[in-house]
């Protein structure tokens, strides 16, 4: 019935012959628990066919049968496909605006941990190719899709549609979650049914793309998304500049899903033998929710999408919150004193502590002057490394390495080096100066690469860096890219990007580093592979954070969530919270602090060192375990809660918190999910404030089975109440 495909060694691309289905040129893209299908019949154009559960050959054959001609291009071009959207859209050298793609032919070769399959599709008039790539990591159940475009015609081409994939689905009671959000409320979380018409998830922000929506989503073929059960197909596009999600639903049956850079004012003029690569979009599929898309998604960032994604992160302070601009070498130490005493690993001195003609003390000046402020630190940065060694404790430092103010050094000589729009004031952003440098250009992505070279060449012992990107693109226009190239500006600031990240990687692959983007503006699978962790928002109010943390773990890891307990009052809401409530809170990622020790009571000194060092024994769970999401906070029921397993599900951590707060109010029982049934588990309550009286849950012990089958009532009496279990299999 089949036949193997190459001398591949995995069973898990194949090309099928049947005389049946006259399919002997469709190829089985497989992972562990998922298969694409798609036909490369050479002369005809490129089909998609299936994506789902994995399939045996002989199931390719009934997948065909059933289909009732219902296979579809996997690239739909303008002009002379079906009238429909268009995945890609050329224009010609010579005016021709349409495509008309044939199978040329394909190959398959084994890559580390998976399969890369190359499908060549070609112009059947002009000179001009795209390849399009299946990449598949089948232990993570994730096929990267993406396309490169080149031609050979006489001038250059204008791309003016370049989706990195394509995918019919079939319509049905089908949901889609998505991610949006604006400044300090990033990560929110929609679900919406597909209906007809349009609906597009996009940004057009330039330089940050995570902010006011996000380009990933999940979309659920069995109706209202379920964390733990129905068909769900995941799509994450790894790019850090504007995207395109876009579903198009008409009567023919699918919702057409395209995913790639926007194309918006971003006519690419491609030239003779330039190769335009798309963006990866790497697919998942999960028969188990939701929640099944996640943690494929998890384990996939930890599998090498996420920088040091093997690595548990350390506990620590930031000044931001505490401090802001006022930095000064007695305030550094004695937050470095506290983060030591309190039984923290790491602190982050954040914006402030830099320029030499112009101090910073506000953000309305010195971004782009790099040099340490020695008015503020008198021994620089030596002298806080230094100090931070005599605590035993690592040392990390802000900076924004792609803005500049006009009040700066960097600005007075290179003013050439900002994007600004020939004939046009500046429209500035924040501080009322601040502008965005311009990464297209080679200089500009050598000084981004110095301002963190220079400062760990000085200073090998600098641990981690805080990458900040605090602007939009409110400028378009670049000095560097020529007039007839002024559309690429888009795509090309985060090539420049890119490379300035590579650098700095291949130099320093150990310095941990966290992607901000003014809060969180820097959430995307682009950039990850270079940053081990990303600032969530700038608001730290735990409860809204619940929320924010909530969205977010729909596609990444905890252990990439930056996640910090905040002030009292919260520094950007105002709301005051128990210290407990925001402790459980920051503990479901990668904990931290944002606030003056020094400024607590000693009880809460006392709990706050308790905190950290159970966290530290929880955080291998938490950071590197399964994420099971329980009760949603956006399902209104009170409460919610969530849970990490460990893989071998000998250990897990429990959450729960109390969302608001009515008399004789009805909380649901909490039902346990991702254990062993078989096993029994015993409970410890972990961050009890000192002279609180466990829950009855303490120290007893349970099955899997009745933890998850029945679960269990948990006290949640006062207001803000939370807790946290350890589960520890006997
Ligand atoms: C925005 C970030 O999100 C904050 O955490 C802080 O680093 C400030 N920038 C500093 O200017």
């Amino acid at each position: 019935m089949f036949k193997r495909f190459f001398c591949i060694s995995f069973l898990l691309v194949l090309v099928l012959t049947s005389a049946k289905a006259n399919n002997k040129h469709d190829i089985l893209i497989s992972t562990k628990k998922t298969s694409m299908l798609i036909e490369a019949t050479p002369g005809n154009p490129l089909r998609f066919l299936y994506y789902g559960s994995i399939l045996t050959a002989d199931q390719v054959v009934e997948i065909r049968s059933s289909q009732n001609n219902l296979q579809r291009s996997a690239y739909p071009v303008f002009g002379t496909d079906l009238i429909m959207e268009p995945a890609v859209q050329i224009v010609h050298a010579d005016g021709n605006m349409t495509l008309d793609f044939y199978t040329k032919g394909y190959k398959s070769s084994n890559v580390d941990g998976g399969v890369l399959t190359e499908v060549t599709l070609a112009d059947r008039y002009y000179p001009l190719e795209m390849k399009v790539f299946y990449r598949t990591r089948i232990a993570e159940d994730i096929i990267e899709q993406w396309t490169e475009i080149i031609h050979k015609e006489k001038k250059a081409v204008e791309l003016r549609r370049f989706d990195s994939a394509y995918m019919p689905v079939r319509r049905g009671d089908v949901w889609i979650s998505h991610l949006h959000g604006t400044w300090s409320s990033e990560n929110t979380l929609t679900e919406e049914p597909l209906t007809h018409g349009m609906k597009v998830i996009k940004n057009l922000d330039g330089s940050r793309n995570g902010r006011l929506a996000q380009a990933e989503v999940m979309i659920s073929l069995d109706g209202k998304p379920s964390e733990q059960s129905g068909r769900v197909i995941g799509a994450a596009l790894c790019w850090s500049g504007n995207f395109k999600l876009r579903f198009d639903t008409d009567n023919n049956m699918v919702h057409h899903f395209f995913a790639g850079m926007n194309d918006e004012s971003s006519a690419y003029r491609l030239e003779p033998r330039e190769v335009f690569q798309t963006p990866r979009v790497a697919w998942t599929y999960s028969t188990e929710g939701v929640g099944g898309v996640s943690r494929n998604y998890h384990r996939w960032a930890r599998n090498g999408n996420l920088h040091g994604g093997d690595k548990t992160r350390d506990v620590l302070l930031n000044s931001w919150e505490g401090l802001t601009f006022n930095i000064t070498e007695k305030g550094m130490h004695e937050m470095m004193s506290d983060i030591s005493s309190l039984g923290g690993e790491l602190f982050v001195m954040d914006d402030g502590w830099f320029g030499a003609k112009y101090p910073r003390n506000s953000s309305k000046t010195s971004l782009g002057d790099w040099v340490v402020d020695t008015r503020k630190l008198p021994n620089g940065i030596k002298g806080l490394l230094d100090e931070a060694k005599r605590l035993g404790i690592r040392f990390g430092i802000w900076v924004e390495p792609e803005a500049v103010n006009t009040q700066s050094e960097l600005y007075e000589k290179h003013p050439d080096w900002a994007l600004k729009v020939p004939n046009r004031d500046f429209h500035f952003g924040r501080g009322g100066t601040q502008l965005l440098l311009d990464l297209t250009n080679p200089k500009v992505q050598e000084h981004a690469f110095r301002v963190v070279d220079d400062l760990l060449t000085a200073n090998p012992e600098i641990a981690y860096i805080k990458w900040d990107a605090n602007i939009e693109m409110r400028n378009y226009g670049s000095n560097y890219l020529p007039k007839y190239k002024q559309s690429h500006l888009y795509i090309e600031y985060h090539r420049g990007l890119e490379k300035v990240l590579k650098r700095v990687r291949a130099k320093y692959p150990n310095v941990v580093m966290q992607a901000c983007g003014g809060g969180g503006g820097r959430v995307n699978y682009g950039v990850m592979p270079y940053f081990d962790e990303f600032w969530v928002s700038d608001n730290t109010d735990a409860l809204q954070r619940i929320f924010m943390q909530w969205g977010a773990s729909y596609f990444y890891p905890s252990m990439a969530m930056a996640q910090h307990v905040g002030m009292q009052p919260n520094f950007q809401t105002g709301r005051t919270l128990p210290l407990k409530f925001r402790f459980d809170v920051a503990m479901t990622g990668r904990m931290g602090l944002e606030l003056i020790p020094s400024e607590m009571t000693e009880a809460e000194r006392v709990f706050s060192a308790q905190a950290i060092k159970e966290y530290k024994q929880i955080r291998e769970v938490v950071q590197l375990g399964e994420l099971y999401r329980l009760v949603s906070p956006y399902s209104k029921q009170g409460v919610a809660s969530l849970m990490y397993v460990s893989p071998e599900k000998h250990k897990a951590v429990f959450f729960a918190y109390k969302l608001e707060h009515f008399y004789n109010q009805t909380l649901p029982r909490l039902r346990m999910a991702g254990l062993d049934h078989t096993k029994k588990y015993r409970i410890k309550e972990l961050t009890l404030p000192e002279g609180e009286i466990p829950s009855y849950l303490h120290n007893e012990v349970f099955s899997g089975a009745l933890l998850m089958n029945e679960g269990i009532e948990l006290p949640l009496k006062k207001e803000y109440a939370s807790r946290v279990l350890e589960l520890v299999a006997e």
